[in-house]
């Protein structure tokens, strides 16, 4: 007989106790007790084990004896996603894809699904949100017809299961992991214990089966992926799609990745006709590559194994209430009210009395020191009411006594936003030995030493 009882599951680790817990013993993290109800099918589950057990046992194999296929690799012809997943999807694995609600995850597995079935590969699309006539729609509207791409609207693991080996898809595609279950688990779909269960058997079948699989997993308002985070974990690789919905473009970062580099971001953009591929992002980034305002500064961060230019934006005002205000969109703001300290005790800006405001334009967000300067510079701009006489790259980190600290891989910086057409640079003095001997058509590059020699480049 099966017996029902209550659990509490942790929704960052898994762990479960019999009673609520405000803090985890295992994570250490607060309030992230559920209530499940679990029943527990001692047959059933140990059968499920034993079979995994089982066949692992048979499987050990000595490292020089695996045998591995030359094309281990499947390129899906979408540059963005097969870079950030290190050049093309690695065989067997298990890929999980986090997004927003609306963002266009169900639209770009399509895609994929799609130019993988035009190279002959098997997919099965599996959804416990739409109905294959929801599916058609999309694929209609994407302008997607293949014979190689099977739909299936389940949420039941073991039907799932039999589909799989009756239809026999190289890929698999599980729209989304919330909604699929184990019937013998009696808590409901998208609680902790269901979401471990099926990863875990998900991956079972990637590895054993040799599938690989897309899993589409929701995304908290937090920013997590519902469920345990031990999904994360489990899985091969994780993929988030970033970007403001009202934003016409969005972002692909990598998090993590066994088969590659992380924080790489792919850029798309989300049209009538589906994601297409951003190659020339300056152009989505920079409101006007030709004149420079006052207030702007372009800069150069890395994204990834890319250096992008940016546009960093102030806005500086009198104050009408008593506080002035202070307001960051994409820069850390601790890093931010550095500068405006520093910009206050070392250039005699007074700033106390005027609301800042800090803006990279394209809802980017960048972490790099290297930004520093530019951020600075805009302020200034922005005060003074000044701009470069011509759209000017601004690079280095500022240290608190207002010194100019080297950045990091400058010579990539330049040369990439060289080739995007800017010809203008200010960089710091140590970084000199590294760009002494880099040679372009019109570059000028202008050395600093203090945040004081911004104020010669400001007109
Ligand atoms: N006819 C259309 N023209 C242009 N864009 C559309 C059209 N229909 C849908 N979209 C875009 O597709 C987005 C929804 O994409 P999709 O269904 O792939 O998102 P999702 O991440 O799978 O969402 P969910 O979490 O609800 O499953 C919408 O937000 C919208 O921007
Ligand atoms: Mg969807």
């Amino acid at each position: 007989m099966a017996k029902s009882k209550t659990v509490y599951s942790c929704t960052e680790c898994g762990f479960q106790t019999s009673r609520w817990l405000g803090q985890c013993p295992e994570c250490k993290n607060w309030n992230t007790f559920v209530e499940e109800t679990v029943v527990t099918e001692k047959k059933n589950s140990r059968s499920r084990t034993n079979k995994l057990h089982s066949s692992s046992e048979n499987l050990a194999v000595g490292l020089d004896d695996v045998q591995v296929s030359r094309e281990h690799r499947t390129k899906t012809g979408i540059e963005e996603f097969d870079r950030i997943l290190g050049g093309g999807i690695f065989q067997d694995s298990l890929i999980l894809i986090g997004g927003e609600p609306g963002i266009g995850k169900s639209t770009l597995i399509l895609q994929i699904a799609d130019r993988l079935s035009k190279k002959g590969k098997k997919v099965l699309y599996i959804s416990g949100e739409e109905s294959p006539g929801q599916l058609k729609d999309r694929s209609n509207r994407l302008g997607i017809k293949s014979s190689e791409i099977f739909l299936l609207s389940e949420i039941e693991m073991k039907k799932i299961e039999s589909a799989i080996t009756t239809i026999d898809p190289s890929f698999i595609i599980i729209d989304s992991i919330q909604t699929i279950y184990f019937e013998e688990l009696e808590s409901i779909p998208g609680s902790v214990s269901q979401i471990r269960e099926t990863t875990a058997r998900l991956m079972y079948i990637a590895k054993n089966l040799g599938k690989t699989i897309f899993i589409i997993g929701h995304i908290t308002k937090g920013g997590i992926i519902a469920g345990p985070r031990i999904l994360e974990h489990m899985v091969d690789t994780v993929l988030y799609f970033e970007g403001d919905r009202d934003n016409y473009f969005r972002l692909l970062r990598s998090i993590k990745n066994r088969f590659g580099t992380t924080n790489e971001i792919g850029i798309f953009e989300m049209t009538g006709n589906g994601l297409e591929e951003v190659k020339d992002i300056s152009g989505v980034l920079i409101s006007d590559s030709e004149n420079s305002l006052p207030g702007v500064a372009l800069s150069s961060a890395f994204e990834g194994s890319r250096a992008l230019v940016m546009e960093i934006q102030s806005l500086v005002s009198p104050t009408s209430f008593g506080m002035p205000r202070r307001l960051s969109t994409g820069i850390d703001f601790n890093r931010f009210t550095l500068m405006i300290a520093i910009i206050e005790k070392k250039l005699h800006l007074p700033l106390q009395t005027m609301d800042v405001f800090i803006n990279i334009t394209g809802g980017i967000k960048v972490i790099e020191p290297a930004v520093d300067l530019a951020v600075l510079t805009a302020i200034v701009s922005a005060f003074k009411d000044q701009a470069f006489p011509e759209p000017t790259i601004v690079l280095g980190e500022v240290g608190l006594n207002g010194e100019i600290r080297p950045v990091s891989r400058i010579e990539d910086r330049v040369k990439a936003a060289h080739r995007q057409g800017y010809n203008n640079f200010i960089v710091p003095l140590r970084n000199k030995k590294s760009l002494g001997n880099l040679k372009g058509e019109n570059l000028k590059i202008n050395y600093v030493k203090y945040v004081s020699h911004i104020f010669q480049h400001l007109k």
